[in-house]
C-alpha cells in the first residue's frame, strides 16, 4: 500500500484569520507531503508490510524491524497526526461541544472551561516541537496528553480525538513566538461534531 497526501477538506484560506493561507500551503503541501513521501520510501524496502494500515504500523511499532521504527515513528506519525488535524479544523465551528460530548468533558474535567484551561496549559508546557491531544485511553476515558516530535498517541494505545500541532511550522509565519495566541485561536476553529463522532 502506498500512502497518499489527503486533500484539505476546505480551501487554504478557509481558516483565516486564525490560520493564514500561506501557513496552510506550506504546512500541508510541503511538511505533510514530506512525511508521506518519506514514509512510503521507508516502507518500499519492506513489501511484507504492504497490507498494514498506518494505525496498525503505529500501534505495533515495537514489532517492526528496528531500522524501520524511527522512520515510521517520525513520518508515519507525521502523516497520521496531520491527516487527523486537518479534519479537526473548520471555518464553521460551533464555539463549544454540545450534547453527550459536552457531558463527558464535564464529567471528566469538571467543566468545559476547566478542560480548555488544562489543554491550553498542556500546550504551553510542550518544550520544542510536539502535539497536545485529547485522547480516549485504554479504559475509554478522556485524557489530555502531549507527545514530542511526531509521536502518535496510537503508539501508546490511546485513540486521539482532538489534536493541536505545536510545531513552529504550524504557526510561526503568523504568530511568531506567540504560541499562546495560536492556541487561543484554535478554540475558534475546532470541528466539535467530528470530535463527538470520534469519541
Ligand atoms: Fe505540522
Amino acid at each position: 500500500m502506498t500512502f497518499k497526501l489527503p486533500e484539505l477538506p476546505y480551501e487554504y484560506t478557509a481558516l483565516e484569520p486564525f490560520i493564514d493561507s500561506e501557513t496552510m500551503h506550506r504546512h500541508h503541501d510541503k511538511h505533510h507531503k514530506a512525511y508521506v513521501t518519506k514514509l512510503n520510501a521507508a516502507l518500499a524496502k519492506h513489501p511484507d508490510l504492504a497490507g498494514k494500515s498506518l494505525h496498525d504500523l503505529l500501534k505495533h511499532i515495537d514489532d517492526l524491524p528496528e531500522k524501520l521504527q524511527a522512520p515510521v515513528r517520525n513520518n508515519g506519525g507525521g502523516h497520521a497526526n496531520h491527516s487527523l488535524f486537518w479534519r479537526l479544523l473548520t471555518a464553521d465551528a460551533p464555539q463549544a461541544p454540545t450534547g453527550e460530548l459536552l457531558e463527558r468533558i464535564e464529567a471528566r474535567f469538571g467543566s468545559f472551561k476547566i478542560f480548555k484551561e488544562e489543554f491550553t496549559a498542556a500546550a504551553m508546557g510542550v518544550f520544542g516541537s510536539g502535539w497536545v491531544w485529547l485522547v480516549l485511553d485504554q479504559n475509554h476515558e478522556l485524557q489530555i496528553m502531549t507527545t514530542a516530535n511526531q509521536d502518535s498517541p496510537i503508539m501508546t494505545g490511546n485513540m486521539p480525538v482532538l489534536a493541536l500541532d505545536l510545531w513552529e511550522h504550524a504557526y510561526y509565519l503568523k504568530y511568531k513566538n506567540e504560541r499562546l495566541d495560536y492556541v487561543q485561536n484554535f478554540w475558534k476553529i475546532i470541528n466539535w461534531p467530528l470530535v463527538a463522532e470520534l469519541v
